[in-house]
């Protein structure tokens, strides 16, 4: 009996003892499927992963030859290319005059200018892409962002002329050039104030030039004055203002030129300096739509290099260069209010589009002459005979 007590509670044991190891078997089996079907899903993700990783590496490959092919294109252009092809503003290839003038010979015979796709406007541009090509002056990144005051502090003379300081050197005297034909005698005044306290020009020294000048063109730059002689040939005369010579003159290597800015029709060639150096901003019968720019050799007066820019002459009464950044502005015959309208960035970094469109504070007329400062951030600008300074708010170019 005690025998057949323990073979049963033995036999109870055992079969509780298996129900629990099934128990324990189809859990592990539970968790093993689960375990699989995660498995499975894992598996499943990384093929579709390295699928899409696939795709997008070729989309890369594919991205990076069209990339190729536009450097392509673009170095290709830039050796000889043309700037007024089609819609695209932004490429605007350095050129010799030589090639710049047969060139635009050539597209005037096969008919393929088109004046109004030169024009190219401050607003409503949308196509115009930056190229970084290289940044010749890496160290001027200036551009206007607003004009933060004027003042007008006299006036003197007839209704154009021009007016500055030396923009190549710190100095306080101030220079002034009376009217825009028939005139050869600048004067010098020791300060800005002693300008302001003369009864018209008593306080200033005359300064007799070589020859007369044509235009508001001028500037003066690290003690020189740089002008355009009046007469047929547009030569530009760099005289010596601390002993009294000419130290060079040059007849510039531009033909058939027109003036420069259609509502100041005596300047002719305008010669501005900036940061970099010295420009000349003028406009040649081959392409009269527009302005060109070129960067002029301070030294030697050679040209360095041109542009043809995408501002139109039409309605232009003036401009000037900031960090290698011509800005153009314009008015109406009727005189309203004055406005950089086209600006062009021979670095490439400034387009129309990212530039602000800056107004000038409405005065008396038109500005005959706008003379940058570089050396105080400073517009010296004629307006009907009124002499005025513009002072400038700047701001990073690329910081848009
Ligand atoms: C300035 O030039 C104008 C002609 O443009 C002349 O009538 C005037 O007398 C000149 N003024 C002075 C102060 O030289
Ligand atoms: C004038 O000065 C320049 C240097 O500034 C000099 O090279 C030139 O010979 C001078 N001319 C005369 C006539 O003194």
């Amino acid at each position: 009996m005690r025998g057949l007590l323990l073979l049963l509670f033995l036999a109870s044991l055992l079969f509780l003892a298996g129900a629990q190891t099934q128990a324990l078997m189809d859990y592990l089996e539970r968790r093993l499927l689960a375990i699989e079907d995660r498995i499975s899903t894992w598996h499943e993700q990384t093929n579709r992963y390295a699928t899409e990783l696939r795709e997008f590496k070729q989309q890369m490959v594919g991205l990076l030859e069209n990339l190729d092919k536009d450097r392509e294109t673009l170095r290709v252009e830039l050796g000889g290319g043309s700037a007024w092809d089609g819609g695209d503003a932004g490429r605007r290839a350095p050129r010799d005059v030589g090639q710049l003038v047969a060139e635009s010979r050539r597209k005037e015979r096969t008919g393929q200018v088109r004046p109004s796709s030169r024009v190219r406007r401050l607003r409503g541009r949308n196509t115009d892409h930056i190229v970084t090509c290289s940044v010749p002056f890496p160290d001027c990144r200036d551009m206007i962002s607003s004009i933060k005051a004027m003042k007008i502090l006299k006036r003197v003379g007839g209704a154009k002329g021009m007016w500055t300081k030396d923009t190549g050197r710190s100095s306080a005297k101030v220079y002034i050039f009376n009217g825009t034909s028939g005139e050869d005698t600048l004067y010098e005044f020791s300060s800005v104030r002693d300008f302001t306290a003369s009864t018209g020009m008593s306080r200033g020294k005359p300064v007799q030039l070589p020859f007369p000048w044509g235009g508001t063109g001028h500037t003066i730059y690290n003690g020189y004055a740089y002008y355009v002689r009046e007469g047929a040939e547009f030569q530009v005369i760099k005289y010596d203002l601390q002993n009294g010579t000419v130290a060079d003159s040059a007849v510039f290597p531009a033909r058939d030129q027109v003036p420069v800015y259609a509502l100041t029709p005596e300047t002719y060639i305008d010669l501005a300096a900036d940061e970099e150096g010295l420009w000349a901003i003028y406009a040649t019968r081959e392409n009269e739509n527009a302005i060109c720019l070129a960067k002029v050799d301070p030294e030697t007066l050679d040209v360095e290099q041109t542009w043809d820019t995408p501002c139109p002459r039409e309605g232009a009464e003036a401009a000037f260069v900031i960090c290698g950044t011509m800005y153009v502005v314009y008015n109406t015959r009727q005189a309203s209010r004055s406005r950089v309208q086209c600006v062009f960035d021979v670095g490439e970094m400034v387009t129309s589009d990212d530039a602000p469109l800056v107004y000038f504070p409405k005065r008396y007329g038109a500005h005959s002459s706008l003379k940058y400062n570089p050396l105080e951030q400073l517009v010296y600008a004629w307006d009907d005979g009124y002499q005025i300074l513009y002072k400038l708010a700047m701001k990073k170019k690329l910081e848009v």
